[in-house]
């Protein structure tokens, strides 16, 4: 069974995902690290980006893994590395690429055949999984998206100006919406959940029981 969250960056699909799924006894999927890893590895080769016959051979040369604690890249450990400010602003350019999409679309189909899951990304619900049994769209104001942005930076060292990340994630949201495969948008079935001034556990809270309303009534867990 195949539950998908989509939504802009900043919404807290990441941290929702991961403890809606442990609620559930489901699985996590990531999609986006997955992008982010092919950014990574096309960064470290110096491939051009806009050029497609580097791009497709570099693609078919990495093997990603995804782990609970982490991302590797043809065995290396890249979990912090694609969470850098300059894989950020690179990683449009990749998600932009239809052989690179159609890859990973594969791959994602691939790797959630195996069990219970729920997808994260832009395209889970309305190109990935069609049929999933349940599809939320994570939203959240443009402004509580940066300052959650700019804290999860600050984790990691990286300190921005709030203007900026504001910009930037500006740009990267019409990137996301205006991508000619894949764009984000809402599924039609997919139910809107906004995080505005809600606690992450009232986000998950809310969330549980949107999916277990959808849930197989023998399901247990
Ligand atoms: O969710 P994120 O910020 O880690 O996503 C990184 C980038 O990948 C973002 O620019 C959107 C893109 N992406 C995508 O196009 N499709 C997905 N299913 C997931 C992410």
């Amino acid at each position: 069974m195949i539950l998908t969250i989509d939504g802009p960056a900043g919404a807290g699909k990441s941290s929702v995902t991961r403890r809606l799924a442990d609620r559930l006894g489901f699985q996590f999927l990531d999609t986006g690290s997955m992008y982010r890893a092919v950014t990574w590895a096309a960064m470290e080769a110096g491939v051009n980006f806009d050029v497609e016959a580097e791009l497709v051979p570099l693609m078919e040369s990495i093997e990603i893994q995804l782990r609970d604690d982490g991302v590797l890249v043809n065995g290396v450990d890249v979990t912090d590395r694609i969470r850098t400010r300059d894989v950020t602003l690179n990683v449009s350019s990749i998600a932009d690429s239809v052989p690179i999409r159609e890859r990973l679309v594969d791959l994602q189909r691939h790797l959630a055949a195996a069990g219970n899951y729920v997808c994260e990304g832009r395209d889970q619900g309305t190109i990935v999984f069609p049929d999933a049994f349940c599809k939320i769209y994570l939203t959240a104001s443009p402004e509580q998206r940066a300052r959650r942005r700019m804290e999860q930076l600050a984790t990691t060292g990286q300190f921005v100006d709030y203007d900026q990340v504001l910009r930037e994630q500006a740009i990267r949201d019409r990137q996301d919406e205006t991508r000619p495969f894949g764009a984000l948008t809402r599924a039609v079935d997919a139910v809107e959940v906004n995080t505005d001034h809600k606690s992450m556990t009232e986000v998950v809270d809310e969330l549980e029981e949107i999916a277990r309303s959808r849930l197989p009534a023998d399901y247990e867990r």
